[in-house]
């Protein structure tokens, strides 16, 4: 049986074990996928030992995805973009590929619910490594524009300059947000603390969409808020399943579907 998991500290919350056992039941893979909490001064020494014991692959969560970066002999334009891996892929030649799947999901996830990117005026909130991890999918996918705010504004500059050469980008503080949008996605983690950004009232074109990385039992307080102001509201659990699937397939060659996964996730929230 080929062996799979998810690496993190700490890592018993992680949902990725009960998304994975279903793509594989969906999808008769024999596989397995267990969460292995790493330490934190050694995630690159907790790789090698899941591979000599036939490990095949793995995610990768917080804190490691820059170390997996690191350690990673190959890598994927959108990880080497991102600077951070969330997939890690054992070759037959023993070298690892590290991979990103997190924009691609985000952007998935966006076109299940309609959401049309070509040509679309789209904010992005925040610069940490969860922006900068969903730029390249984002940008590929070709909006009007594509401006990110930031707590530190000049993060956000430098992000944007950074990523300037894949489309048209621009970065600032929130008092430089312009609207309207026709898509705002929150990347910050100001969710966590209940804490909403600054932002205008006049955020959203009419037919927008609010996306909040974040997901819980109930809406974050950016979603509450967007929702308010007459937004379509996005969280972040289908983000959350279908870069598991890109994972999947990364491994497996098999695209599992998402829908029936992201239902049951739903209902257990
Ligand atoms: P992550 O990996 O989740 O992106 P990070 O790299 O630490 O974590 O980035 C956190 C992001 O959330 C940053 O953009 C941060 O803004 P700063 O760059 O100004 O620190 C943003 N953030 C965190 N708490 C926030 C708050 N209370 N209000 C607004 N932005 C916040």
């Amino acid at each position: 049986i080929d062996r799979y998991c998810v690496f993190g500290h700490p890592v018993a919350h992680s949902k990725s074990p009960l998304i994975h056992a279903a793509f594989a039941e969906q999808t008769g893979e024999s596989i397995e996928y267990t969460a292995i909490e790493a330490p934190l001064d050694d995630f690159t020494g907790a790789w090698r030992r899941f591979t000599a014991e036939g490990g095949r692959g793995a995610n990768v969560t917080v804190p490691f995805k820059e170390e997996a970066f690191r350690l990673s002999d190959t890598l994927s334009e959108r990880a080497r973009r991102a600077g951070a891996v969330n997939t890690l892929v054992l070759g037959g030649n023993g070298l690892t590929y590290g991979d990103t799947t997190d924009g691609i999901g985000l952007v998935r996830d966006l076109e299940r619910h309609g959401v049309t990117l070509a040509g679309a005026r789209i904010l992005v909130l925040g610069a940490g490594g969860a922006v900068r991890g969903v730029l390249e999918p984002l940008l590929a996918a070709g909006p009007g524009s594509l401006f990110v705010a930031n707590r530190t504004a000049e993060k956000a500059a430098r992000l944007a300059a950074d990523f300037s050469d894949l489309g048209e980008i621009a970065g600032g503080g929130f008092d430089a947000v312009a609207g309207p949008f026709d898509l705002v996605i929150n990347g910050t983690s100001a969710s966590l603390a209940g804490d909403l950004p600054p932002l205008p009232d006049d955020l959203f074109a009419p037919g927008a969409t609010a996306h909040d990385m974040m997901y819980g039992a109930v809406p974050t307080v950016f979603l509450r808020w967007a929702a308010e102001r007459g937004a379509r509201t996005v969280d972040g659990l289908g983000m959350l399943v279908e870069q598991a699937a890109e994972s999947f397939f990364q491994w497996r060659g098999r695209r599992p579907e998402t829908a029936p996964v992201l239902e049951a996730l739903r209902q257990a929230l």
